[in-house]
């Protein structure tokens, strides 16, 4: 069992991050192997849009393209795990720049033949929901603004698990955390540790 964090906080050491490592811990509590991926790491460009991954090598899991990053190493080890932590602060109300950079980057995890480009595509590597991923969002707004603020980002997420057939097991959003005192913070991070451990509970569950 293999769980990967995907995290799109510029800040390593913020809040979402440590959300993120709470969560993962929870995984590695029952048995998972953990990695996470803290985006700003990487070299991740900009997609061009030429779309040689999209409509190319239908046979290859990641496609391929042709800017040379940090991406395809990225989405290599991504198709291999079983369980995700999605997690990205509210910029501007939507997932940061980052987390939106890589998202145009994983296009390449799904193929349309180009005579069907009116169509929703294909995953490449459809998870025929044996895998399961956790969205984590942290905003300044607090929790009764999680529709505004939240509602895009958890949709953004959404989306691209839907094509790859992942179905979505929490979304926690953590609002207020710019002010948030310890003593809260540390529930909240109990709460993202409990996220780890439904996350592997509801893979094993989906295999038997
Ligand atoms: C450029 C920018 C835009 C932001 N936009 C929003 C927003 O639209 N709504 C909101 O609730 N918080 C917003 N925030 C606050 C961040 O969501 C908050 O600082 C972040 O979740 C904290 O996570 P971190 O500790 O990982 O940085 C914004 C912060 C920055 C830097």
């Amino acid at each position: 069992m293999y769980v990967i964090g995907i995290m799109g906080s510029p800040r390593v050491n913020g809040k979402c991050n440590k959300l993120v490592k709470s969560a993962l811990e929870g995984a590695a509590s029952c048995g998972a192997e953990i990695k996470n991926y803290e985006l700003i790491k990487y070299t991740i460009k900009y997609c061009m849009g030429c779309g040689t991954c999209y409509h190319k090598s239908p046979e290859l899991q990641i496609g391929t393209c042709p800017l040379k990053d940090d991406v395809a190493s990225i989405l290599k080890d991504y198709v291999r795990a079983d369980g995700y932590i999605f997690a990205s602060p509210v910029y501007d109300m939507y997932i940061t720049a980052l987390m939106k950079t890589f998202y145009e980057r994983k296009i390449a995890l799904t193929y349309r033949p180009k005579e069907e480009s009116e169509k929703i595509p294909g995953s490449r590597a459809p998870a025929n929901f044996q895998k399961k991923a956790s969205i984590i969002l942290t905003a300044n707004c607090s929790d009764e603004y999680q529709e505004v603020m939240g509602e895009p980002c958890f949709e953004a997420f959404e989306g691209h698990l839907m094509i790859e057939m992942i179905d979505s097991v929490d979304r926690f959003y953590v609002g207020g955390v710019e002010n948030m005192g310890e003593d809260t913070f540390e529930k909240k991070l109990r709460e993202a540790y409990q996220i780890g451990i439904r996350l592997v509970d509801e893979i094993r569950k989906s295999r038997k």
